[in-house]
Formats: structure tokens, sequence, C-alpha cells
């Protein structure tokens, strides 16, 4: 049965470039839409910028712009830049459109005809210079319980106290640095409230991930609150109809920008409004997210659909945070990456492999570690899938006149990687790419040992065997054929230059068990080549350079403190939890306690000590440890510690190096050896 579907990411803010946790959103959507495709479903992917809101209305007052000319600019770089990491979608839109701004008032006066829509006069802090209301982003102060300078108006970076800005001491508005005042104010108010039964029956169809409906009890339990939809002027957003001077505010427009970029789309292709928002509406509707923004979407949204008398979503699904070699990303630290800049130097479909082997259905945090980056992506997919290609494809070029054998050498070849095409689309269609990126691999290492141990070059030697090397070649170009199939939701640029290459329209899921057999094929180009570490290195610095460019553009400047320079809270980050490993796994690192015998600094090296480690028996071991910025050699000696004992030596510019201490590490670089109790002797065994 052919499905339905619609589906979105959360439309990215029209204040800034994209950055590498918009793309691993998109890419995760991108994956599940593509799979959809292939799988015969009817799928749509939508997406917008979300244009509205005080810090766009305030970027454009600085640069001397218009929020309209702005926001053209941005929606120009955010779809060059989706189009280059081949995001599919089938509208980008705008939330600043005349079909959302028709939608949001449909919207809006179906929720008040309803009697879901409340007024009430509210105290909120003003700027007297500006002469406008301040959110609490842009208020900031001296923390009330631990008296923490500079902190914002809604919490404390320092001790952690949530509090509202009329807490604050010595409070100032971030825009020109006067002391708020308190003023009157008519808002308007969702009332949320009246449909929590409904809500939560809506939830309890399981719509959401187990993690998120864990954190809606919470809400629930804490007591819902009508909701404040409206902001004063001046605000760069749509006016409430019979409201002169109060607009909606971004956050009720942003999600009603879904069903206007359906409308966008609806006007190039013949779309049914009631087929897809009715309240009957048997269409799917699939949002992803990330965790986030989960109340809007879980919460407030369907709340609005129902009260409109729309159709609610079928599902939310909400991905972790990405992280950067373990660490949050942050803009001051210069570690944050731009879509654009990852471009300047890398694959996109190398990023888009790595994040899909990454992506599970859950809202774990994922981490980019930039030499994992590099391992997977050569390992995988250079060393593994296109290996194949150009294993096979010089032989069927250079004595077979680029024909392929007429019949499969081992058809059961083909049996066995056809048969995996079940549980494989299960995984895209759960969400968990990681997982069918795993089963993809471990098809392909089948496929490479099977060519292994045919060895086509050594029976292209032998005049009685040398023809059988055409059947085993096109036995790996069609395995290779079926491989890509089941990577092209992944790597659609690599499975059209595949098929192009084995002289195919396109690699079709429905087209898996038709062998490729009997034709021509055309020249091999190579489709991937190796990440050098060059590339991610040059990443890096021009991240860093990024970063000081921005501080200093900012410098002594208003801007530099305002909200949207640095919207992400900095929190101290701890390192995500690694993996999960077995019992076995953990046994097989083989941890002892050593005496440090002898410690000494090393010519040369800015942060090593070298250690003489007596690890019982009479047994001594050459340690480079890094903990040079943390401890004096002659501290050391003597002292007890734990060291790996089992790991590979690895030759260094200063010599070998037999093992690693283990050490502590925070997160401005301090260091802590780790000693075992007293007692403990050289050489026993931690376990
Ligand atoms: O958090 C954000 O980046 C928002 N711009 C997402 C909006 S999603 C949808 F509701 F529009
Ligand atoms: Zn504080």
């Amino acid at each position: 049965m052919t499905r339905r579907i619609l589906v979105t990411s959360a439309l990215p803010y029209a204040n800034g470039p994209l950055h590498l946790g918009h793309i691993i959103e998109t890419i995760q959507t991108d994956v599940w839409v593509r799979a959809q495709k292939m799988f015969g479903h009817d799928c749509r992917y939508l997406c917008a910028d979300d244009a509205h809101g005080t810090p766009i209305m305030l970027k454009a007052q600085q640069e001397g712009i218009t929020p309209e000319a702005l926001i053209a600019r941005i929606s120009a770089s955010h779809q060059a830049d989706f189009a280059e990491f081949q995001i599919g979608f089938d509208v980008f839109h705008s939330t600043h459109s005349e079909e959302n701004r028709r939608m949001s008032s449909d919207i809006f006066q179906r929720l008040e005809a309803r009697g879901l829509i409340t007024r009430k006069t509210i105290k909120q802090a003003y700027d007297p210079e500006k002469n406008m209301f301040l959110p609490d982003r842009f208020i900031k102060g001296e923390c009330p319980k631990c008296g923490a300078a500079d902190q914002y108006g809604d919490n404390c970076e320092q001790c952690g106290a949530t509090y509202s800005p009329t807490d604050l001491k010595n409070p100032r508005s971030v825009l020109s640095g006067a002391t708020p005042v308190e003023r009157d104010s008519e808002h308007f108010f969702f009332d949320l409230p009246q449909m929590e039964t409904q809500v939560k029956q809506w939830l309890s169809e399981d719509r959401v991930q187990p993690a998120i409906r864990a954190k809606l009890q919470e809400w629930f339990d804490s007591g819902l609150q009508p909701w404040d939809i409206s902001r004063d002027a001046p605000y760069f957003g749509f006016e409430i109809p019979g409201a002169p001077g109060k607009f909606f505010y971004v956050w009720l427009d942003a999600p009603i920008g879904y069903i206007g970029a359906f409308l966008k789309l609806a006007e190039t292709i013949d779309l049914d409004f009631d087929t897809y928002w009715g309240e009957q509406s048997e269409t799917e509707l699939i949002h992803f997210i990330g965790k986030d923004i989960a109340y809007f979407h879980t919460l407030f949204w369907p709340a609005m659909l129902m009260g409109a008398g729309l159709r609610t979503p079928t599902a939310v699904y909400a991905h972790g945070f990405l992280t950067l070699n373990g660490e949050k990303m942050s803009k001051s630290r210069g570690t944050f990456i731009q879509a654009r800049t990852f471009l300047n130097h890398l694959d996109p479909q190398a990023l888009r492999y790595y994040f899909a082997a990454k992506l599970s259905s859950g809202i774990d945090d994922i981490d980019l570690s930039l030499d994992d980056f590099r391992l997977r992506v050569n390992s995988d997919l250079v060393g593994k899938v296109v290996n194949i290609a150009s294993r096979c494809a010089g032989f069927i070029h250079k004595q077979f006149d680029s024909q392929l054998a007429s019949e499969l050498a081992d058809p059961s070849l083909q049996e066995y990687l056809v048969a995996a095409s079940v549980s494989i689309r299960q995984r895209y269609e759960r969400r968990e790419t990681g997982q069918a990126m795993r089963e993809i691999m471990a098809l392909a290492d089948f496929v490479n040992q099977y060519i292994d141990e045919k060895k086509p070059w050594v029976m292209a030697k032998s005049p009685e065997t040398q023809s059988a090397v055409q059947g085993v070649c096109t036995d790996g170009l069609n395995a290779f054929r079926i491989l890509l199939t089941y990577l092209s939701p992944v790597l659609p640029t690599m499975s059209a230059q595949a098929a192009h290459f084995l002289n195919l329209p396109a690699l079709d899921w429905s087209e898996l068990d038709t062998p490729l057999i009997g034709r021509t094929i055309n020249a091999y180009e190579p489709l991937m080549t190796r990440v050098e570490q060059q590339a991610t290195d040059a990443l890096l610095a021009e991240t860093k350079l990024e970063a000081l460019a921005l501080a200093e553009a900012t410098k002594g400047d208003g801007a530099a403190s305002s909200p949207q320079a640095d919207a992400e809270p900095e929190a101290q980050p701890i390192d995500p939890i690694a993996p999960e490993i077995t019992i076995d796994q953990f046994a097989a690192i083989d941890l002892r306690v050593a005496r440090i015998a002898q410690a000494e600094h090393v010519e040369g090296a800015a942060k090593l000590l070298r250690l003489e480690l007596d690890i019982g028996g009479g047994v001594m071991r050459q340690v480079f440890a890094g903990i040079k910025s943390a401890y004096k050699p002659e501290d050391l000696v003597g002292r007890h510690t734990v060291m790996v004992a089992n790991l590979k030596p690895r030759q260094m510019k200063f010599g070998l190096s037999e093992g690693m201490v283990l050490a502590a590490g925070g997160g401005n670089g301090e260091l802590f050896i780790l000693s075992p109790d007293v007692g403990a002797t050289p050489g026993m065994r931690i376990k």
C-alpha cells in the first residue's frame, strides 16, 4: 500500500548561517524521506526559514537594512548550503509569506471562536531609550542569588539560579544600557490548560519517543499554563487581526509555517488541503526536531491544531545535540562549525554517511569526532564499498571490452545480499540508520571476501581461468549495484554516479532482484577519495579564525553581548558517556598498578614527560605521557599509578611509548593521574 506522508525538519532561524547542528537534522530527515520515496511511497519534504522575532529585527537594524532584505539574503544562503548537502526538499519557503500570514490569522481566529484565546495585562521590562519591551535575554545584571555580574534576565550562568528579570540587581538593557522600567501591556494567551485532556490522549497514541514522553509527564505534573502568544510593536512578525500594535509571537507562526510551506507547494502541484490537513486526514504528518524544541512541538503545536479543528501530527521525532570531539560546539571557543566552512574543505557526502552511521531513533547526543570521521569514511566508503567497483571495473574494461558476463558466476551471492533488504528497509523506517549502515558494511565485507577468495588477478594470468574473470567481476559489480541501492538515501549523488557507471537509468529498490548482466558499462571514475587529516585540520583552523573575526567585529559593540550572538547557553560540557562495551571488551584491557621509577622532561616536547614504569616482575616500561602541564617530574618519582599495559606500542618522535598512564581530564586542561589505594603493589591487575 502506498503511504501518503508529509515530513518536516525544524525551520532554521533566518538570523545567521547554517551550522552542522542544522545539517545533522536535515540529513536525518532527508535520509528518511529519500528512503520512503525509494520504497515507492508518496512522501513530501517541507521546510522554510523561520523569519520572525526580535533578534532578526535587531540584526537588520544593526546592518541598516530592512528585515525583508536580511531574510532574503539569509534564505538564499541557507538554500545554497542545503543544496550542496543534497537535502532534497520538495519546497523551501519562509514563515514571512502571505500563505503563512493567512494561515496564522485563520488559526488564531478559529481558536478565538472556540474560546481558547484569553487576554491579560502583564508587567514587563521596557527599555525607555529604545522604546521597546525587552525579552528576558535582552536584560543583564547581577545575579540576585550569588551576585555574579553580567548575567541574563532568566538565569545565572555562575550559580545556575533561575529567576525573572525583575529580580536582577542593577539591571540594564543589553540594547541601550538603560535601566529597564516596568510597564503594563495587554497580551493574548492561548489557553493550553483547556486542551490538556486532548493532548494527553494524543500523546498516549505512541507519537513520541519514550524519553520525550517522560519529559512531557514532568511538564504535566508541574501544571500547564496559558501560553503568551503576543508581542508588542516594534516586532518583526504578523500583526494580530483586530489588534493594532500587537504581533504574533514568533513561536506561534513558526510551526504554522509548515502549513505555509505546504500551501506554497500546492501552488505547483495539485494537493488537496483537507486530504493533508483536515481533521480526518489519513496522511501521515511527521516532524523531525531537536530535543530542545520538543515542548513547542508536542504540547503547543498539537493543542493549537486540535483547537483549530485541524489534524494533529502522526509523530514527532527528536534527535540529540551535536557535539564536536566530545564537547558542546561553542562560538567563543571557536568550535562552532558552519555548514559553508565544512563545504569549503570536505565532501558533503562523507558527512552524510558519517551522520547516518551515528544516528539512531534515540535522543542521545551525537558526537562528530573528526578523527573518527576520517577513519570511518575512509575505511567504510573508500575501503569497502568503492573498492569493490574499482577492483572489478579494470578487468571488465581491459579484458572484456567493457562487457559484463551474460550470467552471474555465483547467483547465491546476489541472493545473500538481496535477502538483507527486508531488515535494511526496516532499519531505515525505524530511523535506525546507524544499524542500517553497519549491516550494509558487513555485506560489503562479505563481497570483498568473495573477491579475495576468487582472486581474479590470479585467474587473469592463466589461460584456463582467464574467461572466468568476467563472471567473478560481474558478480562484484552486481553486488556493488545492490550495496549502492541500499546506500542511495544516504549517498544520492554517489548512487546516481554509480548508475551512470553501470549504464542504468537509476538504482532502484524495486530492481534489487534484477541481476546486472550482459550489458556494457561506462568508464569507471573514482566515486570518492580519502578524507585527509589536512582537510579536517583546515576546517578547524578556519572555524577558529571565524570565531576570532566575530569577536573582533563585535568588540565593544552592544551586539557583542546580544543574545543572538550566542543564543546557545554555554554550560560546562561533560564528556558524553562512550558507547556501551561488553564485559569481555573491558576484560581485554590490561590495567596494571605501576610505580613511577623515573620521570623526566623530554627535549623539544611541549606536553610530554618521559616515564619509566615498574610493573613488577622486573618488567620496566617506557611511556611518554602528556602530563607536563600538570606535574613536575620530581614530584612523580616513587608514586604509584595505573597504566594500560597491553596498549600496542607507539613509535613517537622521541622514542617508543609502551603503554599509557591513566589520568582524568577536566574541561580547562587540568589533569589528574590516577593512584591506587595504599598497599597496592606494582604489577597488580585492575579488575
Ligand atoms: O529552534 C529553532 O531554531 C526554531 N527556529 C525552530 C522552529 S521549528 C517550527 F516550529 F517552525
Ligand atoms: Zn548566581
